[in-house]
């Protein structure tokens, strides 16, 4: 049945295109492109009805799954423009596989990689005046499935909706690439081994905001989460992955189940061992960084993740103490990953890993 999804195209009339906004003031997911892919799922016909058709509203039953059960997994992902116009995607199919792993922990339908992989390069394609070219911008890419069957009982939605909407976008934090100031919960936690944390699902993201409110008032940019149990390793920081630069130690928590297993996490551990720089992925007590603040032996500190991409980290806030981490600057080894992570997305490095895929 995958093998025979058939894609059709709805064009928008080009004098209803959007006006483009300005590319110095992105921000992001502000905007979204004139065109979307679309396609749903049942029992009899799986895969069905797959079209890029003009961005707009859907209908749904209020009674639909997702508003009450939160069945919705999604991905982040991003396309460049490089030198010349070429439109380059970053290991996009590893992005399908793990949307795949979400859908099968959440009891949805996998998707069928290399046919959603060659829509969303005819979306792109249609979509190429979107792609910003300004530094440090790019299109971000967002998969959505949703449980769209209206039923009340719980249990997995009969019917599905997939789709793949665009936007182009700047710097994830406001701060750009300047240091970010990150809260560290004592109190609340993200997710236990055995549940979902490693899923890319819409609920980790509702559950996560009473807390980064209250860090946003006092002035941090996002929270750090421990492990649920002790309330004592460090686990992610919810839009990203976390790595510290402990001597000559690059170290970042272990995929054991709480943390969302990061495309940028395993590129900036590939480079950075390509580069001789040793990694660890082990557990690590939120003491031994303060420890490590306070001795000098942090050099520095950043989130890694498809939105975020490579975000240094300048200060940790935990127990009403605030720690700062190589005097609130960018790092060095930060500096350099941006820098030739960024390049080789955008098709001006050499490409070691085979990591980018070029579109049309
Ligand atoms: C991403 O980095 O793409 C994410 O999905 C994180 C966030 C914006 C929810």
């Amino acid at each position: 049945m995958w093998e025979d999804l058939e894609v059709t195209l709805e064009k928008l009339a080009d004098d209803k295109s959007k006006e483009k906004p300005s590319q110095d003031k992105l921000g992001f997911g502000q905007h979204f492109t004139d065109h979307m892919f679309l396609m749903k799922w049942n029992r009899e016909n799986g895969w069905h009805d797959a079209k890029i058709c003009p961005y707009g509203d859907f209908t749904l039953d209020p009674a639909a799954v997702v508003f009450h059960y939160g069945q919705a997994i999604f991905e982040g992902m991003k396309a460049y423009k490089g030198d010349g116009g070429q439109v380059y995607l970053f290991r996009p199919e590893d992005n399908f596989e793990r949307m795949n792993s979400s859908a099968i922990r959440m009891c949805m339908p996998r998707i069928p990689v290399d046919q959603v992989l060659k829509s969303l390069k005819a979306l792109l394609y249609l979509e190429k005046n979107w792609i910003p070219e300004s530094e440090g911008a790019s299109l971000y890419i967002r998969p959505t499935m949703i449980g769209t069957e209206p039923f009340l009982g719980v249990r997995p939605s009969a019917e599905y909706y997939f789709y793949i909407i665009l936007s182009p976008v700047g710097a994830y934090y406001s701060e750009g690439f300047n240091p970010t100031k990150i809260y560290v919960s004592d109190e609340h936690v993200r997710a236990v081994k055995g549940g979902v944390g490693n899923v890319k699902t819409a609920g980790n993201y509702a559950a996560s905001l009473y807390t980064s409110e209250l860090a946003k008032k006092e002035g941090y940019t996002q929270v750090l989460w421990l492990d649920a149990c002790e309330h004592k390793y460090i686990e992610e920081v919810g839009t990203s992955n976390i790595f510290f630069m402990i001597g000559d130690e690059l170290v970042t928590p272990p995929l054991e189940g709480s943390i969302l297993g990061g495309i940028t996490r395993n590129s900036v551990l590939k480079l950075a061992e390509s580069w001789g720089v040793k990694t660890v992925e082990r557990e690590i007590a939120i003491d031994e960084v303060l420890a490590a603040t306070e001795d000098g032996s942090l050099k520095e500190a950043f989130g890694t993740g498809t939105a975020a991409v490579i975000s240094p980290v300048g200060e940790l806030f935990y127990k009403d103490k605030a720690y700062s981490i190589n005097n609130g600057e960018t790092g060095e080894l930060s500096r350099r990953l941006f820098d030739e992570l960024q390049d080789i997305q955008g098709g001006r490095r050499e490409d070691p890993f085979n990591w980018v895929v070029r579109v049309g």
